[in-house]
């Protein structure tokens, strides 16, 4: 059976990295790892881990992209969670035979070599979930 191990990320969406990081990084408190440039994802994001996971902020660069498009329509907030498996071909076969909806029919491979995927919010209590296979 393929496992879910640990949260990994937890994605906010946000207008202005600027202005979020004098909440998370501020007044929080939170540690900035790193703020870059994103232009694959056409956009700039910050990293702010905690013990083996983190708090990501995105903000998009342009207005074609679909996290741009979600920040038009909805505002800033929570955009999605990442979860962290042991095996993403078997988690995402057993979503598929337990009727879960996916965005991704398979994994895709990211720059770094991590596998990675995305599961439709209608079948994740309104949550859109990446998962993850580092
Ligand atoms: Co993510």
């Amino acid at each position: 059976m393929p496992h879910v191990k640990q949260i990994n990320h937890i994605a906010v969406v946000v207008d202005d990295i600027d202005k979020a990081l004098s909440f998370w990084r501020d007044a929080l408190g939170m540690e900035l790892r790193e703020l870059r440039d994103a232009p694959a994802e056409k956009s700039k994001v910050a990293f702010l881990p905690l013990h083996g996971s983190e708090v990501e902020l995105v903000q998009p660069t342009s207005d074609d992209s679909g996290i741009a498009k979600y920040l038009a329509k909805r505002g800033p907030g929570m955009h999605h969670i990442c979860l962290e498996v042991d095996d993403i071909e078997g988690m995402m076969s057993q979503l598929k035979s337990k009727g879960a909806r996916l965005i991704n029919e398979e994994p895709r491979t990211a720059a770094d070599g991590k596998k990675y995927a995305f599961i439709h919010p209608e079948s994740a209590s309104g949550v859109l979930v990446e998962l993850y296979q580092i």
